[in-house]
């Protein structure tokens, strides 16, 4: 059976032809990362207009690429959901108008099941139970998998998600926008216990994260070590001093800075350089601090993961989304699985980041199952896994 799958639930337009189950035979991904790049953040109405001018020449790439015409397709596969609703609507109409006048099944896929799903991709024997951590820009999530095609909210973030905290930290000392792999190369250059970041314990006792205070602490301690927009080869200080001719140009760096907030303080929200500066350039506590930062909110990823690893007693434990990508992450997360004897299943990098072929992999279970979606299907840009609110709308199609 073969799979077209279309993904625009935030800013990468992605399409794929995968075939029974994980042979993929193509996978394009269409990144807006420059449009976004000089606001600091995705812009939902650029993203939008940016998948619209995108998914018809990423999908005839998809097909060129997997040498596969359109009538040899045997579902269309689309994520309805979550994400940003202007995003997520291009994607599910092109897909809902191919998939009526191809006269195939549509699958609504949920963007999280996709994620992990993406990790049966590269291994389609992955032992249940198992627990998956999903970890974004958007989501950062725990679920149980008792069995396949089975999920279970054990956690999820209260505020942030772990790539929002990663890409504000690094936005707030000018690293640039997206931060997570900027501190991910930055952090073995730099000292990870010149800051002590707490760690957040939940009163209630739950497994769900909290990134909330890490970002506070940062912005403290940047604060109190004139990091925040102030050191010479910030962008933004770079740029003025352009601006004004010569270094020299009667600027200080703290006039050179963007406006405070009305507390004195400066906001996470307000320091938005539009480029990451060359490495060499980032001085020393810049380093440190992102390496303080990247240990800390790795030892809260996976002490909250082998905490539901071992209360669920599982065989597997699934890392996935595009913090996956982290390397320190990767690498603690490995050896605690180790020492306790589960499997880690990461997928490779192209897999964690928001792309399509995660999408068709989830696609197959409904698929093989007679099960695929009615035509009237909306996005929901809130759609939860692993809940009992949202039961799966599919119809039998066989
Ligand atoms: O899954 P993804 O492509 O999109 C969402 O669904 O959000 O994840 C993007 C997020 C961004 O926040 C980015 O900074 C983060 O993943 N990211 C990383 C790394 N690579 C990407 N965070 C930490 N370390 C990395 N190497
Ligand atoms: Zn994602």
């Amino acid at each position: 059976m073969r799979v077209l799958a279309i993904e625009t639930s935030c800013d990468e337009t992605s399409a794929a032809v995968v075939e029974d189950r994980h042979r993929v035979l193509s996978n394009v991904v269409a990144s807006q990362v420059e449009v976004h790049r000089r606001y600091g953040g995705v812009v939902p109405e650029l993203a939008s207009r940016c998948h619209i001018e995108a998914v018809d020449p990423t999908v005839r790439t998809a097909l060129r690429e997997a040498d596969c015409a359109l009538r040899e397709m045997d579902a269309v596969a689309v994520t309805y959901g979550p994400g940003l609703v202007g995003s997520l609507l291009v994607g599910l109409s092109f897909a809902k108008a191919l998939a009526f006048s191809l006269e195939k099944p549509l699958v609504g896929v949920n963007h999280l099941e996709g994620h992990i799903r993406s990790a049966f991709l590269e291994a389609p024997d992955i032992a249940f139970p198992a627990v998956a951590l999903v970890v974004s820009g958007g989501h950062t999530a725990l679920y149980h998998l008792p069995a396949e095609g089975r999920y279970r909210l054990l956690a999820r973030t209260r505020d942030d998600a772990a790539g929002e905290a990663f890409d504000k930290v690094a936005k707030l000392v000018g690293l640039g926008y997206p931060g997570g792999p900027v501190i991910d190369r930055l952090a073995p250059t730099g000292d990870e216990r010149r800051f002590l970041f707490p760690l957040p314990r939940m009163a209630d006792g739950s497994m769900d994260f909290s990134f909330s205070g890490l970002k506070t602490a940062a912005l403290r301690f940047a604060q109190s070590e004139g990091l925040v927009a102030g050191w010479p080869g910030h962008p933004e200080v770079a740029d003025q001093r352009g601006a004004q001719g010569s270094p020299q140009g009667g600027q200080s760096l703290s006039e050179a800075s963007p406006p405070q907030s009305p507390q004195g303080g400066q906001s996470l929200s307000e320091a938005s350089p539009p480029q990451s500066p060359p490495d060499g350039e980032v001085p020393p506590l810049v380093r440190d601090l992102c390496a303080s930062f990247q240990r800390a909110a790795v030892r809260l990823l996976v002490e909250r993961t082998v905490r539901a690893a071992r209360q669920e007693g599982v065989r597997s434990v699934i890392l996935a989304g595009g913090v996956a990508c982290n390397s320190r992450l990767r690498a603690d997360l490995a050896s605690a699985c180790a020492e306790a004897g589960w499997t880690l299943k990461v997928p490779r990098p192209v897999y964690c980041t928001d792309n399509a072929a995660m999408i068709a992999a989830a696609a197959f279970l409904p698929l093989e199952r007679g099960e695929s979606s009615p035509l009237d299907l909306n996005a929901d840009p809130v759609l939860r896994l692993g809940g009992p609110e949202n039961a799966r709308r599919t119809l039998r199609h066989k």
